[in-house]
């Protein structure tokens, strides 16, 4: 009996880590050596690490930047991987220098930029400052809800439009469920509810694809359906399929109801059967892009989603959830791949290549983009905790 149940082990672990496509212990390697580079490069840290300018030097961007908290959050997510206290002291350096983004009322970003850093270093440190600074940030944020609209603004105008709400938005709810849970104060919740109920009824097609942009007028009614990033007003631009998918799949998580599962579910379906999904797994920048195949890639959202689909892997179970696992392993050893990981030394020193952040607005077309890396290193490490399972 004990001998059966030695090799039953032995033959369940060996099977369950045999299964794996990726070797993350091995791309970590690889990620720490890229990012050795990246910190040697950026010693003053009100310039956070984003991208890469046309004439091929760094993009840097100031704390303001919706995108200064991703670093941080990857060298945490480093830190975790590898337990090398040189991540730590990094981390601990990066995070910091989106303190005062705790005080920032004039953006709906704050989940990005504060819970990425903050919310990674404090569940790895339970640092009392951490929680202290975030629970200021969750109140900055919670300024931009307003209830006659049931939703946060995300910009303060767009075009002509004072309430405009971006799909983007269902990103920054984590953070406030986060906030709910620590300070008791139940608020924080309600605006998670409020925010994803109307986006449900507002952002959606009847194929499960979102909008970009809705205008929001006086009282919630709705003026205008828009892009910003995208290439129409009724395409689907692919990071904002993925920013919706992440966002119901934490909504599923943190209520346990049925609608945000369906909706996530709804959206997984869309974007995995779309028929301009190349091989690959990773998007055009939009998936109605009119030059398909000659359209640039966007890898940042393929990260977002592989992430999102491993978390919904577990959460749905049998073989839909490995259906879920399957594509979101296929994105992940694209992504893996010397096609979209970039050599040690080049790149600028960014993980992954091949992301478009803005193609309309002529910015970030096929370049780094700081949060790819930053959601492909998540995406990694789910990965990691599924297989070992
Ligand atoms: N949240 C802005 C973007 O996805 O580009």
């Amino acid at each position: 009996m004990k001998n059966f149940l030695i090799f039953s082990f032995i033959f369940l672990t060996f099977n369950a880590l045999s299964q794996s496509k990726i070797d993350v212990p091995q791309q970590f390697a690889l990620v720490a050596q890229q990012y050795e580079g990246m910190l040697k490069s950026h010693q003053d840290i009100t310039k956070t690490p984003q991208s890469t300018l046309p004439d091929g030097l760094p993009r840097d961007m100031p704390t303001e930047w919706w995108c200064s908290g991703f670093f941080g959050g990857s060298l945490w997510y480093l830190f975790e991987q590898t337990k090398d206290p040189q991540w730590k002291s990094a981390a601990e350096k990066w995070t910091m220098a989106v303190e005062k983004e705790q005080y920032n009322t004039r953006t709906h970003d704050l989940g990005f930029m504060l819970y990425c850093p903050f919310g990674n270093g404090y569940r790895l440190t339970q640092n009392p400052d951490y929680k202290k600074i975030m629970l200021t940030g969750a109140k900055s944020l919670a300024t931009r809800f307003n209830p006659k609209y049931g939703v946060i603004k995300s910009w303060d105008k767009h075009d002509t439009y004072d309430y405009p709400v971006i799909i983007d938005n269902m990103m920054n709810l984590e953070f406030l469920f986060w906030a709910a849970r620590e300070s008791g104060d139940k608020a924080f919740y309600d605006i998670c509810i409020a925010h994803a109920d109307s986006t449900l009824k507002h952002h959606f097609r009847p194929d499960g694809s979102s909008y970009h942009v809705i205008c929001y007028g006086e009282n919630g009614k709705i003026i205008r359906k828009k892009t910003h990033q995208g290439y129409a007003d009724e395409s689907a631009w692919a990071r904002g399929q993925a920013w919706g998918l992440y966002g119901y799949v934490v909504m599923y998580r943190e209520t346990k109801q049925k609608k945000y599962l369906d909706q996530a579910q709804k959206i997984a379906k869309f974007y995995l059967n779309h028929p301009n999904l190349p091989k690959d797994k990773i998007p055009y920048w939009d998936f109605n892009a009119p030059y398909i195949p000659n359209e640039e890639r966007d890898a940042s959202a393929a990260a977002v989603t592989a992430s999102a689909l491993l978390e919904l892997s577990k959460i749905v179970g049998g073989k839909q959830g490995k259906k879920y696992f399957k594509n979101a392993e296929e994105m992940l050893v694209s992504l893996s791949s010397d096609t979209y990981r970039a050599k040690i030394g080049t790149n600028n020193n960014f993980i992954l290549m091949h992301s478009t952040g803005h193609k309309p607005g002529k910015s970030e077309i096929d370049v780094p983009l700081v949060y790819a890396d930053y959601y492909y290193l998540e995406g990694l490490l789910r990965y990691q905790a599924l297989v070992k399972k």
